[in-house]
């Protein structure tokens, strides 16, 4: 017979560091999501919590080596909608999406921007369109590989403006960001915890909030949506979650959910992620059963869209 995985009892766990994989690269926005939730997570659950970045193919690295690890509760993994987009992009993913996680709860819902580059001759969308008119076929469009969120931001809007861009592909939106600064690359779609900053400083061109609703509060709460501007709909916001490996077991995954839910309430953790312009996830979905639905429905919803836009998918 195989021999029985050696579980931890749940008394001891966690009695190791806990590696969170973040699958995109240090220092964007799925990056610091992570650790501002390590920090509030590391009382409630107790012991070391690393965070370990494997970005690459729009997040499916990380998200398969999550997937393949040994189901002890010492490997988790912190995604966002990009998983449900992915299992829509890629015809076949190393793991399933639905059968190779456990699901731990939601942790917060993060607002999308589409911002450029800080010499781009376009003020607002009104001019932002304009420009895109007119420099058809040699728009490039930054993102963080297929699968990711700001390549789904940028699938919807190229098929919603119906103009083709390049598209460049980074381990993350942080390098991506780092480009754009430079003028390297034109426009790109991405959450408020990586582009308020710059937005605020100036360092980018700001265009439109991707989201039903503008931000409610701060400088950003200015900033017009896409359907305000014509992108009629227009609806995007990230929201990302917490996994383990399929076979967990139901203790373990039950002690990271408690400590999640704990974490969810850290002030520090509140005020950290508001002003960030993220809202922190406090219903149902913080369920694991809830949370898994919540993905499945995701997925049943984007794939449709995803196909429809999919001339733009690369
Ligand atoms: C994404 O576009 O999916 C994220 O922004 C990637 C990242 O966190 O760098």
């Amino acid at each position: 017979t195989a021999a029985a995985v050696a579980l931890p009892a749940l008394a001891e766990y966690p009695d190791k560091p806990v590696t969170i994989i973040v699958p995109f690269a240090a220092g964007g926005p799925t990056d610091k999501v992570a650790r501002d939730l390590a920090e509030a997570l590391r009382k409630p659950l107790g012991g070391t919590i690393i965070i370990e970045n494997v970005g690459g193919v729009g997040g499916t690295l990380g998200a398969n080596k999550v997937a393949k690890a040994s189901p002890d509760g010492y490997t988790l993994l912190l995604h966002h909608i990009g998983l449900a987009s992915a299992s829509a992009l890629y015809r076949n993913l190393p793991y399933k999406t639905l059968e190779d996680f456990e699901y731990l709860g939601m942790v917060n819902e993060v607002p999308m921007t589409l911002i450029g580059r800080p010499n781009l001759p376009a003020a607002n969308y009104a001019e932002l369109a304009k420009w895109m008119e007119a420099n058809k076929g040699q728009i490039n469009l930054a993102n963080a590989g297929v699968g990711s969120a700001s390549h789904l931001c940028g699938l919807l809007f190229q098929s919603a403006v119906k103009i083709d861009m390049t598209t460049v592909p980074y381990k993350g939106t942080a390098p991506a960001m780092n480009d754009l600064l430079g003028s390297q690359v034109d426009i790109m779609c991405d959450q408020t915890t990586n582009t308020s900053g710059q937005i605020e400083s100036g360092k980018v061109k700001a265009y439109a909030v991707m989201s039903s609703k503008r931000l409610s509060s701060g400088p950003l709460a200015k900033l017009p949506t896409a359907d305000e501007s014509g992108l009629k709909g227009f609806n995007l916001a990230v929201w990302h979650g917490l996994y383990a490996p399929k076979g967990t077991p139901k203790a373990v995954v039950d002690k990271v959910n408690t400590a999640l839910r704990a974490a969810l309430k850290d002030a520090d953790f509140h005020k950290r992620q508001e002003a960030l312009g993220a809202v922190i996830v406090n219903d149902a979905r913080l369920a694991p059963a809830e949370h898994k639905k919540f993905v499945e429905a995701e997925i049943n919803k984007l794939t449709p869209v995803i196909k429809a836009a999919g001339q733009y998918a690369d």
